[in-house]
């Protein structure tokens, strides 16, 4: 980032909600706390263009001033989030449609189609006038490009939508009839014979065709992605050294980010925890190792997350003493090069006004304010760690299209969730502690010692092929059931499931047999399952355990092959998670895989993640248990600056990072 070094620290800034005498304040309490660098403007549109082509840059030129004079940098937003009222009200048309052909009414963000020319154009120019202004301006470190991209308006079904849709069917598929092959559309009589009877997936009588409807996500995906791309365009042309990028959500099952990546300068995600679940940092780690993976093992920012509570979950859970710094020096372990938050004042009015902040309702004397301000401090301590990478053995093929696929109606369990899926496997790596990179269909896989494929519907020919050859060539690999089992036009492949994997895993897959809501069913080595079964034979494979009761007693439900040179592993029924992990323990003990301490000498609930590059190595280590953990390190401790002779006891709660030595 430009002008920036080590691990910035900072929020959105959302000056527009507060009089100016309040600027003033916040600036010395940013300060005050290390803040390096704020994203500035996202929702002030109306603010900026009240009336059509009417400017007003005044309050922001004296905001940016008294940011500048402070030496605090500016990720400054094109302020496109929310169209102001004056557009929709001109432009109705412009507004987004449900499924069911009913549009949504402007008075919250995001009121626009991503495919509508007159939001586009609007957008574009509202960019230019704001780029064209501040280029050059001492605070302006980066671009945000409008905010969280299709949050709330990803998939629009309007008359707009459609033309843009044929248009992107046309630029996929050479002829109608080629279309017509890939979705199937002999299938309840669908063949079409013009472009123009195609419409986006709307709300029908029964299911709709799966292949149309994974088209349009995808379709919707890349809009959203080519509003960002027109956006980031025109900042390019008139800024061209300062980088743009704009804040996704991992966790967001909407978009195919593997194909926004590229497009990103630098990759900033928003992450928040998921208060219903009690081991919520593990669901931060992997979208932390998502970001990671987007970025293509680059570091990355965390744009936003909170101090404490949110205010847009069913129960909003606010954070414990010390949650906050563990939260943060999580991102940091697993490659953030920035730590930020929404936002940086709490708001007294509107739909976020329980959201907390740096600088929360209650003022300075508070746990959030003492808690921000030792975070700066720490985070001032980390300079070193800022460009240094995270490197992993260990692979978990994750792809958004799947989970689009899978979670369809008309499939044979409702429950099998592919969110579902990759979290019990992804928790059961994470407590090994080996270190894990999220990868996509295209990723080269051969530096990895183990590939963990959880339910990954959509496996096309060509990753078949690499998959077969990992393991052909020594790799190791993981498979759960409803892997593999159609391709990218979802078309089953032809035989016994799963068709693209079947050869090395040494299997067929002759029925499924979901079990009904709640039912259990046992192993005959003890572990127990629940959600799926599946009547398989082996063809190659030995049976490591098979199932003791349920619809297919006696069959096999785990599996192991050697295929070539490498060994894959087949689980057919949807494990508890006790029973998950400690086969994902036994493997990677069987494998040697090492994470970056001995985890079976530390109490559950020990993060811990390295960082090397620059000759450097730093060992972030985190207790999320409640008992002391007594760990092996040499080096100098920079939380609290203190050398390590050998032993380190970390404390529940606790965090540190360790700038390491060779032993
Ligand atoms: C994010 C969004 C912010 C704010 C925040 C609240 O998704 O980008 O503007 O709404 O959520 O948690």
């Amino acid at each position: 980032m430009a002008g920036l070094t080590g691990i910035a620290y900072g929020a959105d800034y959302n000056p527009e909600q507060w009089d100016p005498s309040v600027w003033r304040k916040d600036v010395e309490l940013m300060r005050h706390a290390g803040v390096t660098l704020l994203s500035v403007g996202i929702f002030s549109w109306s603010m900026l263009e009240p009336r059509d082509s009417e400017y007003q840059f005044g309050w922001l030129d004296e905001v940016l001033g008294l940011l500048a004079d402070a030496g605090i940098a500016v990720n400054l937003a094109n302020a496109t989030a929310t169209p102001p009222p004056w557009l929709s009200a001109a432009h109705p048309e412009i507004l987004p449609m449900l499924a069911d052909g009913s549009r949504l009414w402007p008075g919250a963000r995001q009121a626009f189609c991503p495919s509508s020319p007159v939001f586009r154009n609007h957008a574009l120019r509202l960019t230019e006038a704001i780029a064209t202004r501040y280029a050059g301006h001492p605070a302006l470190a980066m671009w945000h490009v409008s905010n969280e991209i299709g949050g709330h308006n990803a998939r629009c079904y309007c008359d707009v939508s459609a033309v843009a849709f044929r248009k992107w069917l046309r630029d996929r598929y050479d002829s109608i009839g080629v279309l017509n092959a890939a979705w199937g559309t002999t299938f309840w009589g669908q063949v079409y014979s013009e472009w123009d009877e195609i419409l986006p997936p709307r709300q029908a009588a029964s299911y709709g065709n799966p292949t149309h409807a994974l088209d349009f996500y995808q379709f919707s995906s890349d809009e959203c992605v080519a509003e960002y791309v027109a956006e980031r365009d025109v900042l390019r042309k008139i800024t061209p050294n300062i980088p743009v990028t704009t804040n996704i959500m991992p966790g967001h099952a909407t978009f195919d980010y593997w194909s926004w990546a590229p497009e990103l300068d630098v990759v900033a995600i928003d992450h928040y925890l998921t208060a219903a679940r009690r081991d919520a940092h593990i669901g931060l780690s992997m979208a932390a190792d998502t970001a990671r993976g987007l970025a293509g093992g680059s570091p990355w920012m965390l744009m936003e997350q909170s101090t404490s509570a949110v205010n847009w979950q069913a129960r909003n859970v606010a954070k414990q003493p010390g949650e906050m710094m563990r939260n943060s020096l999580q991102h940091v372990a697993r490659g953030a090069d920035s730590v930020m938050f929404f936002q940086w004042r709490s708001s007294q009015f509107g739909a976020e006004k329980y959201h907390s902040a740096m600088v929360p309702h209650a003022g300075t004397d508070t746990k959030i304010w003492r808690e921000v301000v030792e975070l700066g401090d720490v985070l001032g301590r980390l300079e070193e760690v800022a460009g240094t990478t995270v490197t992993a053995d260990v692979a978990l093929l994750f792809d958004w299209r799947s989970g689009w696929a899978l979670d369809a109606p008309s499939h044979p369990s409702v429950d099998v969730r592919y969110a579902d899926q990759v979290d019990a496997m992804y928790t059961a790596l994470w407590r090994c502690g080996v270190t894990v990179d999220l990868v996509s269909p295209r990723t080269e896989l051969s530096g990895y010692r183990l590939l963990v494929v959880p339910s990954l519907y959509i496996i096309d020919r060509d990753l078949s092929r690499r998959i077969a050859e990992f393991i052909a060539t020594g790799g190791n690999a993981v498979v759960t059931f409803m892997s593999g089992i159609v391709d990218e036009r979802l078309h089953l492949y032809p035989g016994p499931y799963p068709g693209a994997l079947r050869d090395c895993l040494g299997i067929a897959v002759e029925e499924f047999f979901p079990l009904r809501a709640g039912e259990q069913v046992a192993l005959d080595n003890g572990y127990r399952s629940s959600v799926w079964s599946e009547l398989m034979h082996l063809d190659g494979a030995t049976a490591v355990a098979s199932f003791v009761d349920g619809p297919v007693v006696g069959t096999p439900a785990i599996t192991c092959h050697r295929a070539g040179e490498g060994r894959s592993w087949y689980i057919a029924t949807r494990l508890e998670q006790e029973s998950l992990d400690r086969l994902i323990k036994g493997i990677v003990r069987e494998l040697k895989i090492k994470p970056p301490i001995p985890m079976a000498a530390v109490p559950s609930g020990v993060e811990a993640v390295r960082r090397s590059g620059n000759g450097r190595s730093f060992l972030f280590l985190i207790n999320h248990g409640d008992e002391t953990a007594h760990i092996v390190a040499h080096g100098n401790e920079l939380i609290c600056d203190r050398r390590l002779a050998g032993l380190l006891a970390l404390r529940p709660g606790a965090c540190a990072v360790v700038a390491e030595e060779a032993s």
